[in-house]
């Protein structure tokens, strides 16, 4: 029986999807792409995942990048549809209701970094390198990456990323903002599940609605922005949970929420 591309598993609220082909530094080839769109789009439906671990198996590798194999035959059109393939995959986990943390536990280069910026939240093994080393290849990144890096690092380090195609190390990659916590290899599990359980026990249609909030403010003006957030916050008058939150501070206790 040939492994499943895409390993899932839930435990207490948090889904880790664990991309399966090591032999290929678990490289983005279009069945990858596709499993990954599905259990994103299932792991947005089902009401028990609450937060979702996105990793790569094996020792060595996130995701070493798109399947360069497979890239190598392409034709203009068939390119295009690759780049909208993974592209799209990539904007559901960015909009995904749910947060999405990567778990970058070795070479996130590549549609690697592209697929990992487009997380929520970013941690990563002190022993993992990132880049865009398309400029290599006589390409150019083409699931988002040159717009994703512009915008959490500016414009110096992504010219500087994109045009060298040099890797840099975790911490540099902490440094320029590009992940949000830098932990020893040996950690990197327990850290990022301690995170999950944390985000797992926060109340579910805040989580949403602030991750809505950044979204949009992303791409709008700061008064659009503004009235956005007003109208999100208005409707957390709306939650069970906002009403548990508030009494359980007034009471001296921990809240519990519900979802509703
Ligand atoms: N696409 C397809 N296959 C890939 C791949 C990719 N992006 N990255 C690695 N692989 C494959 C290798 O071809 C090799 O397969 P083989 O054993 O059948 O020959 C296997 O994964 C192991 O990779 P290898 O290069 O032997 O490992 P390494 O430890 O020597 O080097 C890297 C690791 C990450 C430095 C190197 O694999 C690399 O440069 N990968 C490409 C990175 C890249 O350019 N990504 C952007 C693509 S747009």
């Amino acid at each position: 029986m040939t492994e499943p591309l895409l390993l899932t598993e839930t435990a207490a609220g948090v889904r880790t999807l664990r991309i399966n082909r090591p032999d290929k530094l678990n490289a983005l080839n279009r069945e990858v792409i596709d499993a990954l769109d599905a259990a994103f789009a299932e792991a947005a439906r089902d009401p028990e995942v609450r937060v979702v671990v996105l990793t790569g198996a094996g020792p060595k590798a996130f995701v070493a990048g798109a399947d360069i194999a497979e890239m190598h035959t392409l034709t203009p059109v068939q390119g295009r549809d690759f780049s909208l393939r993974g592209s799209r995959m990539m904007r559901r986990i960015e909009k995904l209701p749910k947060p999405v943390i990567a778990m970058i536990n070795g070479f996130a280069l590549g549609g690697g970094l592209e697929l990992a910026m487009s997380c929520h939240l970013r941690i990563a093994a002190d022993s993992a390198k990132v880049g865009q080393p398309e400029i290599n290849l006589g390409l150019i990144p083409g699931f988002g990456g040159s717009q994703r890096l512009l915008r959490l690092c500016g414009r110096a380090a992504t010219l500087e990323l994109c045009l060298t195609g040099a890797p840099i190390s975790a911490e540099r990659a902490l440094q320029l903002g590009i992940v949000n916590r830098v932990v020893p290899a040996t950690d990197l599990e327990t850290e990022t599940m301690t995170l999950a359980r944390q985000l797992a026990a926060a109340a579910p249609l805040a989580l949403r609605g602030l991750l809505d909030c950044v979204n949009v403010g992303g791409e709008c003006s700061l008064e659009e922005g503004l009235e956005y957030e007003s109208a999100q916050f208005g409707l957390m008058f709306a939650t069970e949970d906002m009403r548990e939150g508030t009494r359980a501070f007034l009471e001296k206790r921990k809240p519990t929420f519900t979802g509703r």
